[in-house]
């Protein structure tokens, strides 16, 4: 029986966001066996940058409910991800749990080719920014197989089933997780490597802010056309995530036990200036 995992970034009972995911779940078939996990219920503490868990099976040592999260996802066989767009990016909590992902990335073949899809929602037209883009590379920087996305509009609670053509494609976002070999391909405006839909132009070419992919804008007859040139060793292949993840940071690693010394003299001037305040303790 195949296990599935809806992880669902929003506060709000019975939102869009967790309307959407039992949507999709529920369309991976009565056989397949759910459960869902309110991400902001999590105790998720912020990446405290000591890089302790940089040697591969060294489990994050912050106690807090990242590693049940991560063997949740572990015993899962697909991933539903979900989140709100704030602000015209992500709900707080996906960056918070991303910026934990060092712990994992180190051994990223574990969830290699573990089906998922990520559901976004959002509450105005034409201000859904980066959300959606955002919460793959979420799914991404696990090394999850990102099958499908999707962003629905819906601004109160509920609001995103007043249109039936986001149920219908949110049931298609659920069958792609069981479905085998599935995976929309990338749209003629997207990074036909992490789907990114934001790209930079620096007068030459377009590069893709994510992963690195280079392509260039084209005028083929009478329409404007990008056109993309995918290289093998992006960020999120094994050899992007390896270079970075495993070597560079393992480099870094070492230079800072080397350089040890030399960080203190340098930092020295800095640390006696002591302007911090801080907040009265919050009464409830
Ligand atoms: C603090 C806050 C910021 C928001 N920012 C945006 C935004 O930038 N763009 C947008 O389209 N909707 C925005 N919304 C609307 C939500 O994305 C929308 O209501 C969504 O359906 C909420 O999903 P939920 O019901 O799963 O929580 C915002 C809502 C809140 C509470």
């Amino acid at each position: 029986m195949k296990r599935i995992l809806g992880i669902v970034a929003s506060q709000r009972v019975t939102g869009n966001s967790e309307i959407l995911t039992k949507a999709a779940m529920e369309a991976t078939g009565a056989e397949t066996q759910k459960e869902m996990i309110r991400l902001t219920d999590l105790d998720i503490k912020y990446c405290k940058a000591c890089y302790r868990c940089l040697p591969p099976d060294i489990p994050c040592h912050i106690k807090d409910d990242l590693n049940y999260l991560l063997d949740k996802i572990r015993a899962a066989d697909a991933v539903v991800l979900a989140a709100p767009c704030y602000f015209l990016g992500p709900h707080g909590s996906i960056k918070l749990l991303q910026d934990r992902f060092l712990s994992v990335s180190n051994n990223f073949q574990e969830f290699s080719g573990k089906p998922c899809i990520t559901i976004t929602t959002y509450g105005a037209l034409g201000s859904e920014g980066y959300a959606e883009t955002a919460l793959n590379l979420t799914a991404r920087f696990l090394n999850l197989h990102l099958v499908d996305s999707a962003a629905f509009f819906g601004a109160n609670p509920g609001e995103v089933l007043e249109n039936p053509a986001n149920l219908e494609k949110t049931r298609q976002l659920g069958r792609g997780l069981v479905e085998p070999g599935y995976q929309r391909n990338p749209k003629a405006n997207e990074c036909p490597v992490c789907w990114s839909d934001l790209l930079r132009y620096d007068g030459k070419e377009v590069i893709c802010p994510f992963c690195g992919t280079k392509g260039e804008i084209k005028a083929m007859g009478s329409e404007i056309k990008l056109v993309f040139y995918p290289r093998d060793d992006h960020r999120f292949s094994d050899e992007g995530r390896s270079e970075h993840f495993i070597r560079y940071l393992n480099r870094k690693k070492k230079e800072f036990m080397d350089k040890r010394q030399h960080y203190k003299e340098l930092q020295a001037p800095y640390r006696s200036l002591n302007w911090w305040v801080n907040p009265p303790a919050n009464e409830e």
